[in-house]
């Protein structure tokens, strides 16, 4: 069975996730944002946490949306504001997951959000799994085991 994993990664937790993946035989779309978040801590939470709770899309540098030669797809989002995060809004908009196995994977600070669950479970009837951090707490990975 192929399996894929499209992800967004700012700060590493998701790229920690995609390697695991990786080695458990999923190919790895990595999304670019055109625009990055700015560098300051805090500027980032400012400007990713307000755009994520507006739900807005991200443009992203040459992503492929073609998923049709896979049979799984996983997406892996970090948490901004509770909510999924731009780049994966576009993910989200632009690939047509229709008939796919489908699988979340929300990595955040405090480990569970509600609001992007409850979001993600009225669109899409599927496993989501929730991580706290896995780049500091790589436990956390073994939940990938339920995929
Ligand atoms: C803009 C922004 C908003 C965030 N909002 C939340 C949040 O609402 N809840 C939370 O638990 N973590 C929040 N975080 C922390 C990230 O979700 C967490 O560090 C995640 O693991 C980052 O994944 P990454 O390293 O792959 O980018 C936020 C981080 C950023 C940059």
């Amino acid at each position: 069975m192929s399996r894929l994993f499209i992800y967004y990664s700012h700060t590493g937790n998701g790229d920690i996730v995609a390697e695991t993946l990786s080695k458990q035989g999923y190919e790895l779309r990595k999304v670019i944002p055109k625009r990055d978040l700015p560098k300051s801590f805090v500027a980032s939470i400012f400007k990713g946490g307000f755009l994520a709770g507006i739900g807005h899309k991200s443009k992203l540098v040459g992503y492929d949306s073609d998923v049709s030669a896979y049979d799984e797809v996983i997406i892996g989002t970090p948490v901004w504001n509770g909510k999924v995060s731009c780049p994966v809004n576009t993910v989200l908009d632009e690939t047509d997951l229709t008939g796919k196995k489908l699988a979340f994977v929300l990595y955040s600070g405090g480990g569970s959000a509600p609001k992007a669950v409850k979001k993600l479970k009225e669109k899409y009837n599927c496993l989501i799994l929730e991580l706290r951090e896995p780049l500091k707490n790589p436990d956390e990975l073994n939940k990938l085991g339920q995929l």
